[in-house]
């Protein structure tokens, strides 16, 4: 196991109705001027944003709002919040959404007390200060609840690319699965994708002798594996909607991927995909990660087989490892099929000729190379998007 460093400070608050305490923890978190920052419009639908409303006024707290975060989230409406931002005083922003809403709003908060471009932590630089967020969580999938990250679309060329820091890790976040209730099969089974893939980023390592963070890995797979397709069947199946939020939170915030070289190659594949046909990043993952396992899999197959055995319920072929280690990607990529997600890029409407302009955009060159697991220049790249075909 490798040295580590672990500290995650966001204070979460699990359960039904808990969105009724956003105003509460708000002041607890020292907010006064707060921006209520969502998307494109389920939280008005579903009564969300009203409720948030009235805890943040029964605590006596100002705000004023944002709405319109679209899947991807863009730039131009981070500009819009950080002038907001400045303009009103806020000193706090409270995201009510999933993934996309919660990014929106690290950037937001992040931008807003930096004099310069906040793209320039898309671009590398860390993020030392913000403004404090917290979150009202409704889907689970990007885990961005419980991480320092944010991704990030600049509309101009396109450019999806994350930034990272303590600063913008939420101060709280409130998780009501019943919130998941309204969601799409299919933005249920992306969102359960995106999941799988944190483990997954993490689980592929070359560090050895790492089996307490193997065996976290391997059961947050196995309860996506049982939970995901009694969501898909019962949408109302609150008991399965919360082992799965919580999985998306523990899948994110470090927790399995300590003490280990994680790899990410799958999310920068994917990241192109998303910013070029704006599908649901757990689609695209779901199209990416099967293409990326085989072409990584002789790297260690007594890992893939190991795998195949413990969540797959593969029989290990002891004389043929690599039989058990296919097997299993195999029946990944069944999984996937059964819960609605595309498993190729016909499926999910990716074009073939398109394949070298998302390699050029990728930036990689022999000397700069994405992955740990395997190392990715553009030509793996390349291969890797072709066995997604
Ligand atoms: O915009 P609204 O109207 O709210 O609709 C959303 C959106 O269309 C809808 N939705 C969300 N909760 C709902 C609901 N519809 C009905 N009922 C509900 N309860 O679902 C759609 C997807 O929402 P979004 O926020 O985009 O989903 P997700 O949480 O998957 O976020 C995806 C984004 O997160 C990034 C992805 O790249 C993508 O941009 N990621 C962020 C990470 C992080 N910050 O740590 C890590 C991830 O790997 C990921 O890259
Ligand atoms: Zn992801």
């Amino acid at each position: 196991m490798n040295n580590f460093t672990f500290y995650s400070p966001t204070y979460f608050v699990f359960g039904r109705d808990k969105e009724m305490k956003a105003g509460h923890y708000v002041k607890r978190f020292g907010g006064s001027k707060v921006l209520i920052h969502y998307g494109g419009g389920s939280v008005i639908r579903s009564g969300l944003l009203d409720r948030v409303k009235e805890s943040l006024k029964a605590e006596k707290l100002e705000y004023v709002e944002l709405g319109g975060v679209m899947p991807n989230p863009r730039s131009g409406l981070v500009y819009e919040g950080i002038e907001l931002c400045r303009k009103e005083g806020v000193d706090f922003i409270l995201a009510v959404g999933g993934g996309s809403a919660i990014d929106s709003a690290k950037a937001i908060a992040a931008g807003a007390v930096y004099e310069g471009d906040f793209w320039e932590f898309y671009e590398g630089k860390p993020v030392e200060q913000a403004l404090k967020v917290g979150t009202v969580l409704t889907i689970a999938a990007a885990g961005s609840e419980g991480s320092g990250d944010s991704v990030i679309t600049l509309e101009k060329g396109m450019l999806k690319r994350g930034a990272s820091g303590e600063a913008i890790r939420p101060v709280f976040s409130i998780l009501n699965p019943e919130l998941t209730q309204t969601l799409p099969a299919y933005q249920t089974a992306a969102g359960a994708t995106d999941i799988m893939a944190h483990v997954f980023e993490r689980y592929f390592t070359n560090t050895k002798e790492v089996e307490v963070t193997d065996r976290l890995c391997e059961a947050i797979l196995l309860t996506m594996v049982k939970e995901v397709p009694r969501v898909i069947e019962d949408p109302d199946n609150y008991e399965a909607r919360a082992n799965i939020m919580w999985a998306g939170m523990v899948a994110h915030n470090n927790l399995v991927g300590v003490g280990r070289e994680q790899d990410w190659t799958s999310h920068a594949l994917e990241h192109e995909l998303s910013a070029l046909y704006d599908v649901a990043h757990g689609a695209g993952l779901a199209v990416i990660f099967p293409a990326w396992m085989t072409f990584v899999m002789k790297q260690d197959v007594n890992r893939f087989a190991q795998l195949a055995a413990r969540v797959w319920g593969v029989d290990m072929n002891f004389a043929d490892p690599e039989e058990t280690a296919k097997k299993g990607i195999e029946r990944f990529k069944q999984f996937l099929t059964s819960i609605g997600m595309p498993v190729n890029f016909r499926e999910l409407g990716a074009k073939e000729e398109d394949i070298p302009q998302m390699v050029k955009k990728l930036g990689l060159g022999d000397q700069y190379t994405i992955g740990s697991f395997v190392k990715i220049s553009s030509a793996e790249a390349e291969q890797i998007y072709r066995l997604a075909i």
